[in-house]
């Protein structure tokens, strides 16, 4: 019985990480291995329509609907990653395909919709891999979507699953590698059960810096050496501390990864500042919200102006409060989004 049509759907969260991917070999390949907690409400939702051609085409047939409309521009994009996964999935030039997706987010408001579209997408077609080919496992199923993903956006790996997620081979990590994200595989002390994520929208604007171009500055940066190697320091540190709850030695890591990132970028060649004034506002408010409160609140950054403000569940009334009564005043109308870490993708 030979398949000529169907449908397939996901929805796909987007992910924040603790210890950053940046910097790439080959093959979407890291650097140096990375950790981050899957979100919840950030999410990307795919529905794919696939029919089979009368003959298989020289050039992927498909068709991009982006929030009920089409979608020319992001074409390219899908192009390139089709290309990259075609060895993998040979069906692909067999069929003709209908992607529709859309995000739970505000369009345009700086929040990179790369992790949680291309995992989407990644999954959608290891989907309908399946639906031709019902021998899958689910493990090899989850698999296979993060290592597309993965090919897609790097960072997209780490959205497959949940609750925290690690990429990238680390000697002290069980069963890590480089060509797909694992769930991560040790303790983790119930005070990051839940955790809280305020996304503060700083600055709505386009990225200035893609992150294609980002990773190729750290080819010939100055510090790569050590900045890899600190990573992998960073993750060994994690580990005793997810397993023994000391949020304070938590906050030193996350904080000094965030703040690492945009070091890198500042001293690579040529050079970007991805932060705003406001930016900066936001981390000195925290910092002094966090001695007066006592409390364990803390951020981390993307490549770009907005504001991850994590907190621990216990501590959410108080530290939300905070966040509406003094950092709201610092985002692009006043715009924020409530997450928290979240189980992975779903159907
Ligand atoms: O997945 P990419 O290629 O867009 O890279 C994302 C890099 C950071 O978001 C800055 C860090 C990370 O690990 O997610």
């Amino acid at each position: 019985l030979k398949i000529t049509e169907g449908k397939v759907s996901y929805k796909s969260p987007s992910n924040i990480a603790l210890v950053k991917y940046w910097g790439k070999k080959e093959n979407q390949l890291p650097q140096n291995p990375s950790i981050s907690f899957t979100l919840d409400a950030c999410a990307t939702t795919t529905q794919v329509f696939y029919n089979k051609l009368p003959k298989p085409s020289d050039d992927f047939s498909f068709e991009l609907w982006f929030e009920g409309k089409t979608k020319d521009d992001f074409k390219p994009k899908i192009k390139t990653f089709l290309s990259r996964i075609e060895s993998y999935l040979p069906f692909l030039k067999e069929y003709h395909f209908k992607i529709e997706t859309s995000n739970s987010f505000p369009h345009s408001s700086g929040i990179a919709s790369s992790a949680s579209g291309m995992s989407a997408l990644a999954l959608c077609l290891v989907a309908i891999e399946r639906q031709l080919n019902p021998d899958i496992s689910d493990s090899f199923f989850l698999k296979k979507a993060s290592f597309l993903s993965r090919l897609g956006s790097g960072s997209a790996c780490r959205s497959i699953e949940g609750d925290i997620v690690q990429w990238g081979n680390h000697k002290n990590t069980k069963g890590s590698t480089d060509l797909y994200g694992i769930k991560y595989p040790y303790e983790v002390h119930d005070n990051f059960k839940n955790y809280y994520d305020t996304i503060l929208l700083v600055d709505k604007g386009q990225k200035q810096v893609s992150s294609t171009v980002g990773h190729n500055l750290m080819h010939d940066h100055p510090f790569a050496v050590q900045r890899f190697s600190q990573a992998h320091d960073n993750l060994d540190k994690l580990i005793t501390i997810f397993k023994n709850g000391d949020l304070k030695e938590f906050i030193k890591i996350v904080e000094s990864e965030a703040l690492t990132l945009h070091a890198m970028m500042m001293t690579s060649m040529p050079y970007f500042i991805l932060m705003k004034p406001n930016t900066l506002e936001i981390i000195n408010k925290i910092w002094e919200f966090r001695e007066v409160s006592k409390t364990n609140v803390c951020f981390t950054l993307d490549a770009g102006a907005n504001v991850h403000v994590l907190y621990p569940e216990n501590e959410k009334d108080v530290v939300f409060q905070f966040i509406k009564d003094e950092l709201i005043a610092y985002c692009e109308n006043q715009q924020y989004i409530c997450d928290r870490i979240g189980f992975g993708a779903k159907k």
